[in-house]
């Protein structure tokens, strides 16, 4: 499963993508809100950190402004998707701009028949927002094992983008379930590694090799 992170924070989206674990980024408008800096910067920044995939997605509601825009973000830089919601206007924006070989990520998907049609539009990514299925005490996960059967049902390329995840436990059912990706934001992708038993079995072995004296180089 490929790991993006969900945000815009360049310094950290930076400090792990030179760990070599970031194989994209996303964003939406609230994310770029919340950055109070300029879209176009953002992307192109992030655009120039990220060697794979970085979402920035359009903001007008009717398709012929949506490609206006899709091309627009596009040129920004090769590796930039277009992020498009999943409306009737939006699906054929992603038509439009699939056939012009840009990438698009169909967003806002909270049903299998939403994911049908994204990928009949020819999306390379669908996302599919399981934290906010499961506020409305549905089981977002499940959405994902339904999109997969229908995915592998038809051979259809689009890639499963897991979204809106709120938990470790959701990285976690979406590596099961067998989405293609997962966007992670930062402060769930920093709780990944945590473990209690890592801490305290490492703080042990330390302790006893001290004890032994030794050193190995
Ligand atoms: C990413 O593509 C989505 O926009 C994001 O994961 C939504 O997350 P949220 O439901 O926590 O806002």
């Amino acid at each position: 499963m490929q790991l993006f992170l969900d945000g815009s924070d360049i310094n950290k989206i930076r400090k792990y993508c030179e760990l070599g674990l970031i194989d994209g980024v996303t964003t939406n408008p609230s994310i770029i809100l919340k950055s109070g800096k300029n879209m176009i910067e953002v992307i192109s920044e992030l655009a120039g950190i990220v060697s794979g995939s970085v979402s920035a997605e359009v903001s007008a509601l009717d398709s012929d402004t949506m490609v206006q825009e899709g091309i627009k973000l596009a040129e920004i830089a090769e590796n930039v998707t277009v992020k498009l919601p999943i409306t009737w206007d939006g699906l054929k924006a992603c038509k439009t701009l699939s056939n012009k070989g840009i990438s698009v990520n169909m967003t806002l998907c909270f049903s299998s028949s939403q994911a049908l049609l994204a990928a009949k539009a020819g999306a390379e990514y669908v996302s599919p927002f399981i934290g906010r299925l499961d506020d409305l005490n549905l089981e977002g996960i499940d959405l994902i094992s339904d999109i997969k059967l229908i995915y592998s049902n038809y051979k259809f390329s689009t890639k499963i983008l897991a979204a809106s995840i709120r938990t470790v436990n959701h990285v976690k059912q979406c590596a099961c379930f067998g989405a293609d990706v997962a966007t992670i934001p930062l402060d769930i992708f920093e709780k990944l590694v945590k473990h209690p038993l890592t801490d305290s079995g490492l703080s042990q072995f330390t302790a006893d090799w001290e004890k032994t004296g030794q050193s190995i180089i």
